[in-house]
């Protein structure tokens, strides 16, 4: 999907992504976790940035990342209006560099927009905005559609896709918005010491 696409959903407030609150998984995940050491952290496709801002209350340096001007637009408006300190990029998560290597990458709901044919670029993706010893933590959305956005997976695509570079610390399925409960999976993982290649 173009940036012209999603720059599109969100002028025409085509976004039922949009709940306007953070994945319930994530704060649970942040609230049972309050010894994690704080570093940095990017949450690539963060829309209006609720991800974001949860990260930033919790005491990360938190960064969001989209490749709509709309959505950077709004999270920057929203973010300051909250009174806290996270920063937005005007990117595309697959092509661009990052700014530096995060500690955390977080993902929710891009995985999912992305067309399929692009989930190595993802990958590789991942692999390039994360520490080499960062942690990926994944609000998966295990739906069976291939006619997308949101495009569907499976927890062995998953495995197959991850396990050759990260080490699985923890898997769970979170409590979850009201239309998504029982279709998410997260997936906590950390970057494996020696990196595997990757195709293509
Ligand atoms: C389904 S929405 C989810 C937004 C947010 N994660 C949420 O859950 O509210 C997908 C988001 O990914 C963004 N996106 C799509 N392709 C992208 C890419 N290649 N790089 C960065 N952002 C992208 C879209 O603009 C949109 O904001």
């Amino acid at each position: 999907m173009s940036r012209d696409y999603w720059e599109k959903r969100y002028r025409t407030h085509d976004m039922p992504w949009e709940k306007g609150a953070p994945s319930p998984g994530l704060v649970d995940f942040l609230s049972g976790h309050a010894q994690l050491p704080r570093g940095s952290v990017c949450v690539p496709g963060c829309g209006t940035g609720h991800d974001v801002r949860e990260w930033a209350r919790a005491g990360f340096e938190a960064y969001g990342a989209d490749i709509a001007p709309g959505a950077i637009g709004l999270a920057t408006d929203k973010t300051k209006a909250a009174g806290l300190a996270a920063k937005f990029q005007l990117a595309d998560f697959l092509r661009a560099a990052p700014p530096f290597q995060f500690d955390w990458l977080f993902e929710h709901t891009l995985f999912c927009a992305i067309e399929p044919s692009q989930r190595d670029d993802y990958v590789r993706a991942v692999l390039r905005w994360l520490k080499p010893d960062g942690q990926y933590l994944a609000v998966n959305y295990l739906i069976p559609d291939q006619d997308g956005p949101p495009f569907g997976t499976t927890r062995d695509e998953l495995w197959n896709r991850f396990s050759p570079h990260f080490d699985l610390l923890s898997e769970w399925v979170p409590r979850s918005y009201p239309n998504r409960t029982g279709l998410e999976l997260m997936l906590w993982w950390r970057r494996k010491s020696r990196p595997a290649g990757i195709a293509g």
